[in-house]
């Protein structure tokens, strides 16, 4: 066979190219996700492209210098919380991937931006390949009586459809509004291209159709808005490409009515910013303060029970942390981690273990990071500690108490970033003991002496603070 019609299989869930078929991917372990994908098909579709003319290219007229005094213009959403995530508001012309469980609400967060967008008398499109134009207008008079001229519905699967009727609409031969200022595509998966045949949803149609979309926002000047589906592992569905493609990522993530919704990517500002929303009966409703939430059901005077003084992009946010040590039944007892990366769960389980003589290998463990907040911070090792030893010698640690800080592998507690940013935060909801790394705080606090800091060089240190209970009650 040649090579250029050679078949090639393509996972459409991580992107993984193999030659022969098999019924589970090999990477990702998906099954049924291996489809043909013909090389000269590819080839084709590059094919069409139109080759530019390289040489109308004028550099000088693209120098930085000359650049600097043209700002990128945001909008702000009215969304204070989801401002905040977007380093200020949408800016034009720029493509956002929203990915998400199914049922997170995403739709509805789309369309409540939509409705504030186009109540500032900017032009939204709102396209919806998932649900019929009804049932998206009765999904926003839910949240909102709207009677809006500038929200207008589209129910579509075509991605030509899509994007003549919008080139359409900005060259202004159709509708009498010749502007589009946000674009909604819900969702990527269910949009496909004639020009290709590979199947709706698969990597080919993805990655073509969000090129065009990509293209059609940057040549118009569009804010676009693009869904993506999410694998099981929670990654979103097709692999890394799509967020390389697109200027900011956020995911959607949360448990039971609250909702977190974070920056994984932004070229427009901060990455790792979260904005905690609230669903009820009106929508998402943004919450403002994140640790007074997260602190809401804090157990008190409860062993196991410790709060957490983490920084969420640039703000701090306190969270409880939970550690449960039970008897276990089994010759390899359990070791479970909701909202911590159970690696880093099992280096302090050794570290503790080695180096302080607290042995669990015959029990089950288990932690939990109320709220459904996912920490990837190392600077949560300290009070992850503090929870097990808590629970270990079945010692509450006073409620007034915070902790944060790093452990190494020589049992040593290192520094962390932003102490001045948790100690303030901690200050203003009323704590008065902070359990943390010895190393010097560079800013001024202003009601310092309000607080009772005690630094730990080593783990061990922490493990005699609480074998005494010399953290009251
Ligand atoms: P949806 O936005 O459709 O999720 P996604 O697009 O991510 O799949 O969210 C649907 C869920 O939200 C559904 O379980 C019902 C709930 N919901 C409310 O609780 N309140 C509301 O006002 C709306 C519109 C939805
Ligand atoms: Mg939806």
């Amino acid at each position: 066979m040649s090579k250029k019609n050679q078949i090639s299989y393509n996972c459409h869930a991580c992107g993984f190219v193999c030659s022969k078929w098999s019924g589970r991917c090999p990477n990702c372990d998906e099954w049924g996700s291996l489809e043909e994908l013909k090389n000269d098909k590819v080839l084709e579709v590059i094919d069409q492209k139109k080759l530019v003319n390289f040489e109308k290219f004028d550099f000088t007229e693209k120098n930085i210098e000359n650049l600097k005094n043209q700002q990128s213009q945001r909008i702000s959403t009215c969304i204070r919380e989801l401002d905040c995530v977007l380093g200020g508001g949408f800016v034009r012309g720029s493509v956002v991937l929203i990915g998400g469980e199914p049922g997170i609400g995403k739709s509805t967060l789309l369309l409540q931006i939509a409705q504030v967008i186009s109540a500032k008398n900017l032009q939204s499109f709102y396209v919806s390949g998932e649900e019929s134009s009804m049932q998206v207008r009765l999904r926003a008079a839910r949240l909102r009586e709207i009677a809006n001229a500038n929200l207008n519905l589209l129910s579509s699967t075509s991605l030509e459809e899509i994007v003549s009727s919008i080139s359409n609409i900005c060259l202004g031969k159709s509708l009498d509004k010749n502007k589009v200022d946000l674009l909604i595509i819900d969702s990527i998966q269910t949009i496909s291209s004639e020009k290709i045949s590979s199947s709706t949803g698969s990597i080919a149609q993805v990655k073509l159709c969000t090129n065009e979309l990509v293209e059609l926002a940057k040549s118009q000047n569009i804010i676009t808005i693009i869904v993506g589906h999410i694998t099981k592992d929670g990654a979103i569905a097709g692999p890394k490409f799509l967020e390389h493609m697109v200027d900011a990522v956020l995911y959607f993530e949360g448990e039971q009515n609250y909702r977190i919704l974070r920056s994984v990517k932004n070229r427009y500002g901060a990455s790792g910013e979260i904005a905690i929303f609230e669903m009820n009966d009106n929508g998402l409703q943004e919450i403002t303060n994140p640790s007074m939430f997260f602190l809401n059901s804090y157990n008190r005077n409860i062993s196991g029970s410790v709060v957490f003084a983490g920084i969420e992009g640039s703000r701090p946010v306190m969270v409880e942390i939970q550690a449960l040590i039970a008897h276990s039944y089994t010759p390899m007892p359990r070791r479970a981690a909701v909202g911590l990366d159970l690696n880093r769960v099992s280096i302090i389980l050794a570290v503790l273990s080695s180096r302080c003589k607290i042995i669990t290998s015959d029990k089950e463990v288990y932690l939990n990071v109320v709220g459904g907040l996912k920490l990837n911070d190392p600077s949560a090792d300290l009070a992850v500690a503090a929870s097990l030893l808590s629970m270990f010698y079945n010692k509450a640690i006073s409620e007034k108490t915070i902790i944060f800080g790093e452990i190494g592998l020589a049992g040593e507690v290192r520094r962390v970033q932003n102490v001045a940013k948790r100690i303030k935060e901690a200050i203003k909801l009323g704590f008065r003991k902070v359990i943390m790394p010895d190393q010097e705080i560079s800013e001024e606090i202003k009601d310092i002496k309000l607080i009772n800091l005690v630094k730990i060089k080593y783990l061990t240190q922490l493990n005699k603070v609480l074998e005494n209970n010399i953290v009251e009650n």
